[in-house]
């Protein structure tokens, strides 16, 4: 079938278009000849150990940081005239718990590139703001000052601020980190359900892969240089995570899911990738 502009439907769509990217701070190359393809509704992880520039990547697509050398193509385009339609979780930045903003305030800041900056919210931006809390099952919240939620929900809160803009790419950058293992389950549960309900393309970035494969149509396994990208029955393997870590990783199934356990000699077995 051909839609109007003469593509079938079914060939896959690569938004996300990065080739021979090079970035470059002295004196490490964060990213260093990294060609990646994200195909339109895909769900990927980016995993990698600390410093092997999993955050650089995000801020390449969203146009925030400019490769030295290589081509980005978002859309087809430049990431700066693509950046609206990509909805954006930050890593983990201190939080002042007594920032004076209820919930729903929070998320309309997501609305503000499309407002325009010191302009007044039309009822559409209200509408959009309640149904990204819908999205994200916050709703009832929507009055209470952002301070006052745990870490799991305020990042629920994060997430619709992210979604508020109708982006067709959402990046999130380890929205895990930090919570404890029954949030971030649901969590992450709640990311597949955006993914599955939205049809909107995904590229997460975690340390944490367990309960989240089963959901992923790809890994990336990045250390500056792409060293993996395939789907997660072929990277997420004892063998191939125990090269690239240097260290005993074992993966194994537990009620279907798959768990990835490393074993590093300074602290007991824990089951993430460090
Ligand atoms: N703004 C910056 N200035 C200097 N070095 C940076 C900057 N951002 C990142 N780096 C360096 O680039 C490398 C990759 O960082 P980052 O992308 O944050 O990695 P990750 O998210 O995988 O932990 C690290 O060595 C980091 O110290
Ligand atoms: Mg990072």
């Amino acid at each position: 079938m051909l839609d109007f502009m003469g593509n079938s439907k079914n060939i896959k769509r690569n938004i996300v278009e990065l080739k021979n990217v090079y970035v470059y701070y002295k004196p490490v190359f964060a990213l260093d000849n990294v060609s990646i393809s994200i195909n339109k509704g895909e769900f990927v992880s980016v995993i990698g150990p600390n410093g092997s520039g999993k955050s650089t990547l995000l801020n390449v697509i969203l146009g925030r940081v400019i490769p030295q050398k290589g081509e980005v193509k978002i859309f087809g385009r430049k990431p700066a005239v693509a950046r609206n339609k990509i909805g954006y979780l930050p890593q983990k930045e201190t939080f002042d718990p007594y920032m004076p903003f209820v919930v729903k305030e929070v998320v309309m800041m997501g609305r503000y590139s499309h407002i325009g900056l010191f302009k007044k919210p039309h009822n559409i931006d209200y509408k959009l703001v309640m149904d990204a809390l819908k999205s994200v099952e916050m709703e009832h919240k929507q009055y209470e000052p952002i301070g006052h939620l745990s870490g799991g929900e305020r990042q629920r809160i994060f997430i619709a601020r992210a979604l508020v803009g109708n982006p067709e790419i959402l990046l999130l950058d380890e929205p895990t980190t930090g919570l404890d293992v029954k949030t971030q389950r649901s969590l992450i549960s709640l990311i597949a359900k955006i993914h599955k309900g939205m049809g909107i393309t995904i590229i997460m970035v975690t340390h944490n892969i367990n309960f989240l494969s089963q959901y992923l149509d790809r890994v990336i396994y990045l250390k500056n240089k792409v060293y993996l990208d395939g789907v997660p029955e072929d990277i997420l393997t004892s063998d191939k995570l125990s090269e690239l870590y240097g260290a005993p990783v074992e993966v194994f199934e537990k009620d279907g899911q798959v768990c990835v356990m490393v074993e590093d000699s300074h602290s007991h077995p824990h089951l993430r990738i460090p």
